[in-house]
């Protein structure tokens, strides 16, 4: 049983399907450009993690929030890097699930590929609510006012209610329509964009391309307009002294919380350069993906990363970043009156938060069919998953049910509460990625075609290691002692009851797992010189998982024994693999 479990794809017979019509592979137009993959990476990248989260970052981390920027750049462009490595290797749709089947085998692949519905389908279900969001904010702007109670979610209503919070919600709750004794209270804005999206991606590739590069062009316009208008205000009205905000004590600094206040902001940071990932599913209709997929995605990561820093830099040069604290649409905030005043821009911001949003919708709402598609041709899924629209050359039924999967679930849920998933499970799925790459052969350079170089970590990585310990003991001298204190008494909210011993211990058991596994990994890596930039992206995937909550994790755990049972329901007995039909 071990062994099937673990059995793997050999990469040719992967590379064989792709091009065989057989399983639907083939089917799928090769029409993309370098310029469409990078296009295709902006239009996922910066959406609601820029337009909505950014906020709670500059507040956390004020001006310093910039290096982090950087900090989860680097992140991310390891990660990256190892993308890159398996696209050159395994051109095929289906992205990390894929490459996983290669490398780890049957199980790990399947539960990649069930982690990433959580970032492609339920990622998709707060870009929605956040689109609707600005959508209803930028009507109300032009003066069409949709109700309340038709543009929240009724969890979000029914809590505001319940515990106070957002006037709008309170509103809804009390003004909704009755259907017996059920309020109808459901966001009309996210459920309509969701089946616009569905529509047009079932309709084709190509009316997708167009629509998509028209909308980064738009986005980037409109970005770099803030950057030009805030940045030039930010200098004429001598505004630059908010770049150095006084601490708690009174001394002006870039960091006015600390580094652990840039570090509290890890998960929206980390959130806003989720999709660079999603060129890689793209393969199978790119013109040239071995050249053009790692191009795309490190291009379209460097773009964003220094759209990013200017972005941070502006907000936090306009206005003293406190004033952040609650702001959820911080780029068009700090053109309000009270702040640089410019009333047009706030009206240009509200557009270009929709159309940001919107081709975040497209790219994942792209994705996640073709990576069930990949899945069903494995015999991991359903057949029907595989099928390809006759006319319009898509993976029509998969797309329908991606369509189900956002849709369905905007009825019962709300904004919080499928964003965390979102950034666990893309985490996840980084971190096995980068541990996949170690695990590949070795090849031969081919040019034209990407390739990793290899840079020996056996000295490097326990320095990196170690350099990492010796930060963490000079920043605070009680940093590893802390981490094994599970004696909470102290803590007023735990002897109020208000948090439970796993609130307060769960970063612990996370931050001792990961030092732990540091440890393990540099001395492994002594021993069989594992390649450094997959080690890299390893350890720093990681260490941000550290910073993910209780009930993250219990969720998550949850998805992932639901996603085992299926497995062993399904796909165990009906794998191409097991019925030795490759
Ligand atoms: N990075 C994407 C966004 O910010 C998911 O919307």
């Amino acid at each position: 049983m071990a062994n099937s479990l673990f059995r793997t794809k050999k990469i040719e017979n992967i590379l064989a399907e792709g091009s065989d019509d057989t399983h639907g592979g083939g089917g799928l137009k090769r029409v993309l450009t370098l310029r469409d993959l990078t296009f295709f990476g902006i239009a996922a990248i910066i959406g609601a993690g820029s337009f909505s989260s950014l906020g709670a970052a500059v507040f956390d981390g004020g001006p310093g929030v910039a290096v982090l920027f950087i900090i989860t750049a680097i992140a991310c462009g390891f990660t990256a890097l190892c993308y890159s490595e398996f696209a050159s290797r395994i051109p095929v749709a289906g992205s990390a699930y894929t490459y996983a089947y290669a490398s780890f085998g049957e199980l790990f692949a399947w539960i990649i590929g069930w982690a990433l519905i959580m970032e492609y389908s339920i990622g998709n279900i707060y870009v929605a609510f956040s689109w609707s969001d600005y959508f209803t904010s930028f009507m109300s702007k032009v003066g069409v006012h949709i109700p309340n109670w038709l543009s929240t979610s009724y969890v979000e209503a029914k809590y505001a209610a319940t515990s106070g919070g957002n006037p709008a919600d309170i509103d809804a709750w009390n003004n909704a329509p009755l259907l017996g004794s059920l309020r109808i209270i459901f966001d009309l804005p996210a459920l309509i964009i969701n089946l616009l999206i569905t529509y047009l991606v079932y309709r084709g590739i190509k009316e997708s391309r167009n629509f998509s590069n028209i909308m980064v062009m738009l986005k980037l316009a409109v970005v770099l307009l803030v950057i030009l208008v805030g940045g030039y205000l930010i200098f004429s009205n001598g505004l630059t002294f908010n770049w150095t905000p006084p601490d708690d004590n009174g001394v002006r600094t870039v960091m006015p919380n600390g580094f652990g206040g840039v570090m509290a902001a890890v998960s929206g940071v980390f959130f806003a350069y989720i999709g660079f990932d999603a060129v890689s599913v793209l393969a199978e209709e790119s013109k040239n993906p071995q050249r053009d997929l790692p191009r795309g995605m490190i291009l379209s990561l460097v773009i964003c990363t220094i759209v990013y820093i200017l972005l941070s830099l502006v907000l936090t040069g306009a206005v003293n970043y406190r004033k952040f604290d609650g702001v959820g649409d911080p780029l068009a905030f700090i053109f309000e009156k009270q702040n640089l005043n410019v009333g047009w821009m706030q009206l240009f911001v509200a557009v270009a938060a929709v159309i940001a949003m919107t081709s975040v919708l497209l790219v994942f709402q792209m994705g996640q069919p073709r990576i069930w598609m990949s899945m069903s041709r494995d015999g991991l899924l359903p057949p029907a998953f595989q099928k390809i629209h006759k006319k319009y050359k898509t993976p029509s039924f998969a797309t329908i049910i991606t369509g189900l999967v956002v849709g369905l679930p905007i009825l019962f849920t709300d904004k919080n509460f499928v964003l965390d998933f979102t950034s666990i499970a893309t985490l996840f799925a980084f971190v096995l990625v980068c541990g996949g790459v170690l695990f590949l052969p070795a090849k031969e350079k081919i040019s034209g075609r990407f390739h990793l170089p290899y840079i020996n970590s056996q000295f490097i990585f326990p320095l990196v290691v170690l350099g990492g310990i010796i930060t963490a003991y000079s920043l605070s001298k009680t940093y590893f002692s802390d981490m094994f204190n599970f004696d909470f008494s102290g803590n007023a909210d735990y002897v109020a009851g208000k948090l439970s011993f796993m609130d307060l211990a769960t970063p612990n058991i996370t931050l001792i797992i990961f030092w732990i596994s540091a440890l393990i990994l540099a001395v492994v890596t002594m021993f069989k010189k594992y390649s450094l930039i997959p080690m890299m992206g390893l350890i720093t995937c990681m260490y941000l998982l550290t910073g993910m909550t209780k009930n993250n994790w219990a969720w998550f755990i949850g998805w992932l024994i639901l996603g085992l049972i299926i497995y062993f329901l399904y796909g165990y007995k009906k794998s191409r693999l097991a019925t030795g039909a490759v």
